[in-house]
């Protein structure tokens, strides 16, 4: 499996990595997103959506579930099914394939939810701490990455 790993020391760092990454996802992808409570998933989230000339403030789903925003180049759908229970995860799988397909990106927040079944092509990021304000991204592709978004990825470093 292609993988690509950045350690961002700052955030500055990670907002870098987010630029970079915005602007290979202009035809739309499906991001799962895992690591630890506070590990820089909606940090990273709000960045690409920055990047990508969202007008209105990106805040975190955690209790709404769902936000989504049409005022930038592509829309953007940011679930958090941290409340969700097992059974509510199960469920909203199907729903999510929906979201799959399409021109939009959708990054979904699992938290300790770590489903790697999920049944369809997707970019997974993974996110861990080190120390500080360091942290490190790791991408992979679960499927065909049919715009070789890791490979492009790698070329920007
Ligand atoms: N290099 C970095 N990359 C991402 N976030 C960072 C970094 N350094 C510090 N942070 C901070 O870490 C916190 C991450 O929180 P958040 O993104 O809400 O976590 P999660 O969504 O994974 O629970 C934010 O307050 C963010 O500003
Ligand atoms: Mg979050």
């Amino acid at each position: 499996m292609k993988k690509f790993e950045k350690v961002c020391k700052t955030l500055d760092d990670t907002k870098e990595l987010a630029q970079n990454f915005a602007k290979l996802i202009k035809d739309g992808c499906f991001i799962n997103l895992y690591g630890e409570i506070g590990a820089g998933k909606t940090a990273f989230v709000k960045l690409v959506a920055n990047a990508l000339d969202v007008k209105e403030k990106v805040t975190s789903p955690s209790f709404v579930i769902l936000n989504e925003y049409h005022t930038g180049s592509i829309p953007i759908y940011h679930f958090d099914l941290y409340r969700l229970e097992n059974e509510g995860v199960r469920t909203i799988v199907d729903e999510l394939r929906e979201y799959s397909e399409g021109k939009q990106v959708t990054f979904v927040e699992w938290a300790e939810f770590s489903q790697d079944e999920v049944p369809f092509n997707h970019l997974q990021i993974n996110v861990t701490y080190s120390d500080d304000d360091s942290r490190i991204y790791t991408f992979s592709f679960i499927g065909e990455d049919k715009n070789n978004i890791i490979e492009e990825l790698k070329k920007c470093y």
